[in-house]
């Protein structure tokens, strides 16, 4: 376990940010991991995951510790499930694409997600109509505050869209080493209804689709309109999509009957932010090297040196203009340092 001083993260954030850690490690244990929580280097200690959720507006005074805990393994099976578990620095996509090639079903619509597994329940990851909470059963963490380590069943975890008790009550109190899922081996329930889905798949002439051609449908669509971080730094949904009450709604579409819209309940409706952003004249503009991703109004993108402050700003603008023009708040998914 080293530990580097003065330590560029420009490499270790998906918005490629050039800000710095003022003490860094990279732990692969989780007996490294809690020597680096009670190292005395600095009282501040900040967890690293995969680095696909943030925005850094400024260098870390603080011990950065990075989770590169790996491992993969099937935990139980029966004849229709199995329990896959996969520590906190395993690579996201790396793990989907794991019970896959095993055909075990439920996580093939989250396939290229950016990110690590250990961050992956903290904003409960979704995409296409699947959350992991779908097939969450259990996460393992140590306590920030008292080093000992503790089973979060799902409903301790308290997920809601892009949210869970680890965004909330817990927030930095606990680092995720590991979770646990339970997939299918038989009867695979396939979630194909999106509607870029079934178009992908009847242009494909795919009838049937496996787990697998499920998996390549959605990475097909993912590369089609998200920006990849390797080539343009970004942090995938920048805003959440904001939910209304049912009064909003109304009169929001009245004004904008063309607007796409999914209904959560019978007193809420959650309206595309992606759509708010373009209808506001932002897609695919730029200001220096913070910009909008020309396909997808959502996703703000660091064109090579821009600064967290550039990209906040820009954020702030854009927030300003659809509250303007809608009287709709939208607030960022990604978490702002
Ligand atoms: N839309 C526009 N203009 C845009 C973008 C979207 O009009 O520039 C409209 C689309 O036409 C569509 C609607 O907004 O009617 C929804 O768009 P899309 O299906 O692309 O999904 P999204 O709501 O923008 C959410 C997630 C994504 C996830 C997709 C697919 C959030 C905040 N984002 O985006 O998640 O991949 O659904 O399920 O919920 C992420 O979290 O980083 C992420 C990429």
């Amino acid at each position: 376990m080293r530990i580097e001083e003065n330590k560029s993260l420009k490499n270790y954030n998906t918005f490629g940010i050039d800000c710095a850690a003022r003490f860094f490690v990279s732990v692969s244990s989780k007996t490294e991991l809690i020597n680096a929580l009670k190292s005395t280097i600095s009282p501040n200690k900040f967890i690293l995951g995969g680095g696909s959720n943030m925005l850094l507006t400024k260098d870390i005074d603080a011990l950065v510790i990075h989770i590169n805990i790996k491992g993969i393994r099937i935990v139980s099976e029966d004849d229709e499930h199995a329990y896959v578990s996969a520590m906190g620095g395993e690579n996201w996509h790396d793990f989907v694409q794991y019970c896959i090639t095993n055909d075990f079903g439920g996580l093939e619509n989250l396939s290229l997600i950016p990110g690590n597994v250990g961050t992956a329940p903290i904003q409960n990851i979704g995409a296409y109509g699947v959350e992991l909470k779908d097939v969450f059963e259990s996460c393992k963490a140590i306590s920030s505050v008292d080093l000992s380590e503790k089973e979060f069943s799902k409903s301790d975890s308290q997920f809601g869209y892009r949210n869970s008790i680890f965004k909330n009550e817990l927030k930095g109190k606990y680092i995720i080493t590991e979770i646990l899922v339970k997939l299918s081996k038989t009867n695979h329930k396939k979630n194909i209804e999106y509607g870029v889905i079934q178009q992908y798949l009847a242009e494909n002439n795919i009838v049937n689709p496996s787990l697998k051609e499920i998996s390549e449908t959605i990475i097909k669509i993912r590369q089609s309109k998200l920006p990849d971080p390797n080539i343009i730094g970004n942090s995938g949904s920048f805003f959440k999509n904001p939910i209304v009450t049912k009064d909003v709604f109304e009169t929001f579409i009245k004004q904008n009957p063309k607007a796409p819209f999914y209904v959560i309940s019978e007193t809420e409706i959650k309206i595309p932010a992606g759509w708010l952003i373009e209808k506001s004249g932002f897609k695919g503009k730029r200001f220096g090297d913070a910009g909008v991703h020309e396909k997808q109004a959502l996703v703000l993108v660091n064109y090579g040196n821009a600064t967290g402050e550039e990209i906040i700003n820009l954020a702030h603008r854009i927030k300003d203009v659809v509250k303007e023009q809608f009287g709709i708040t939208i607030v960022p998914e990604v978490n702002i340092i």
